[in-house]
Formats: C-alpha cells, structure tokens, sequence
C-alpha cells in the first residue's frame, strides 16, 4: 500500500520562485527543485540571464529569470511575474559590506532593506498566492543570527531579523495554510564569502572553527529546502535550521 511520504520529494507541476536565485545558495536551491520536477523562476540583479553565463556559482540552464532588485520596495511591489500560481517561495537575497562601512547609517540601511525589509515585501507580494496553493516560504538567514559579527552589526541584525520574521509569519500564516521556515546557513562557499575562502589564513581559521572540518555547499542548502518545502516538513512551522556543520555547537 502506497505510505503517505511517498513521493514526497517529487515536485513535478510544482512553481517554486527563489528571489536571490541567480548564484550561490539560491541557485543551489533552485538547481535542486528543478532536478525533482518543479518549474523554477528566479531573480538576480543583473538585466538578462545571459548576463550570468560563466559567472562561478551561477546555474541558470532550464530556470526562468527576472531582474528584481529588491533594495527597492516598490520595485517588488510593481514586478510582475511570469507565473499566476506559486507552491514555494524561497528568499536567499543577500548581502554584506566590508570595511566597517555597516558602522555607518547609509551602510546599516542599506543591508536591512536588503536583507529584511526586501522579505517582508516579498512574503507580503505572494502570500495570496502562497496562501491559495497551500505552500510554503523558506527565509535563507544565517547562523550570524545566532551569534556576534564583530565587523558587521546591520547584516546580523538582519539575520536575526529574518529569525523573528520566520517565527511571527510562521505563526501568523499557519492558519492560512502556508507553512513560513528557514535555514541559518553556516559558512558556504560563494561571492559572498570570497573574501574569506580567497585568503588561505582566514579560511584555515573558518574551517577550525566548523566541527565538521568542511564548508558548506550550496547543495547542502538544497537539501534541507526540498526537506522544508515537502509533506516530510508537513509539521515544522516557524522554525529557522541551523546547517552549519556544527558551527554553533561550540
Ligand atoms: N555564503 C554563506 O556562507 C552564507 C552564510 C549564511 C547565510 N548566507 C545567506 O545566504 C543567502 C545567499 O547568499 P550567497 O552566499 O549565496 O551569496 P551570493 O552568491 O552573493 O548570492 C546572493 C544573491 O542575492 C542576490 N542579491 C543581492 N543583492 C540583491 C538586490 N539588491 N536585489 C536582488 N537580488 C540581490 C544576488 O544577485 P546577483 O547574483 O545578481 O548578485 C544573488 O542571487 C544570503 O541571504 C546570505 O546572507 C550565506
């Protein structure tokens, strides 16, 4: 007799949207729903999905692509998707800035409206949609929500933000039938952390630090997306994972 988790993993007639989409762990993660059946949109900063071709961590072959630039609100606000039906909506925008420039109220601004606001005003652009498929929104944030990053105050607070936000939508969206989780990433290698995993000291010093002995992959991520995402999570609600190899353990 057919168990009810058979097939759980199959997204076949499934429209997943990952916002931050176009390298690193979102095109992970959409790279990983296309694989078990789902068509797959994603959104990136650049013009034109040829923009990305041969840029490392960038995967765009059979996924759907729009600019959407998501430091505007009403830029969100305003897009139009190709797409009238959505089963899973996946927010991995992110950014960082170096150099203490966070230690500045432009800088601090600039990163929570990338890293925050931009998810509320995604979550709240497809919620009715969301919300008629039943489905579900995964928020990347990270383990930098968990702990201090000396060096960056707005993308933590962000991270930590994107924490509550998963909790209170989790909460709030339930009843609606939209299931709201998250992933905490530890440390994954794409441009983002480039600045670390160019630099042999500063990476030896990241990878002492993972009782795992490894970073992450994007690939990683994708796993616990589908997870998230499938009937296996039917229960989880509100909650952001940690998959860190162990990172915060200590
Ligand atoms: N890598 C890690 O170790 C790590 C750890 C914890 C959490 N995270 C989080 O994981 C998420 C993905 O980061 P990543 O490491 O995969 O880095 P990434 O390769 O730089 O990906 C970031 C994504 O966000 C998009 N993006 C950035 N600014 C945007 C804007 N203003 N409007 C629209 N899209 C924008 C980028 O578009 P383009 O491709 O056009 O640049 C890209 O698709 C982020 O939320 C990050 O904070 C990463």
């Amino acid at each position: 007799m057919a168990h009810p988790l058979d097939q759980a993993l199959d997204f076949t007639d499934r429209q997943v949207l990952v916002v931050g989409g176009s390298s690193g762990i979102g095109n992970g993660i959409a790279q990983a729903f296309r694989a078990r059946g789902a068509a797959v949109h994603v959104c990136g900063t650049r013009p034109s999905a040829a923009d990305y071709e041969g840029a490392a961590g960038s995967d765009l072959a059979g996924l759907g692509y729009s600019p959407l630039d998501v430091s505007s609100t009403t830029a969100i606000e305003a897009w139009q998707p190709p797409f009238s039906r959505l089963d899973v909506l996946v927010l991995s925008q992110g950014m960082v800035l170096y150099g203490r420039r966070e230690y500045s109220n432009p800088g601090f601004a600039q990163v929570l409206q990338v890293n925050l606001n931009s998810l509320m005003a995604c979550a709240l652009k497809f919620q009715p949609m969301l919300q008629a498929a039943a489905g579900s929104l995964i928020v990347i944030s990270s383990t930098a929500a968990f702990q201090s990053t000396r060096g960056n105050p707005a993308y933590n607070a962000s991270k930590a933000g994107a924490v509550g936000l998963v909790r209170t939508l989790g909460d709030a969206w339930a009843r609606d039938g939209i299931r709201v989780n998250g992933i905490a990433p530890g440390f994954v290698a794409t441009k983002m952390t480039e600045v670390t995993t160019a630099n042999p000291e500063r990476l030896a010093g990241t990878l002492r630090a993972i009782p795992m002995g490894r970073l992450g992959t994007p690939v990683d991520m994708a796993g616990v997306a589908l997870f998230l995402a499938s009937p296996l999570a039917a229960y989880v609600c509100g909650q952001t994972l940690p998959v860190d190899g162990g990172l915060l353990l200590p």
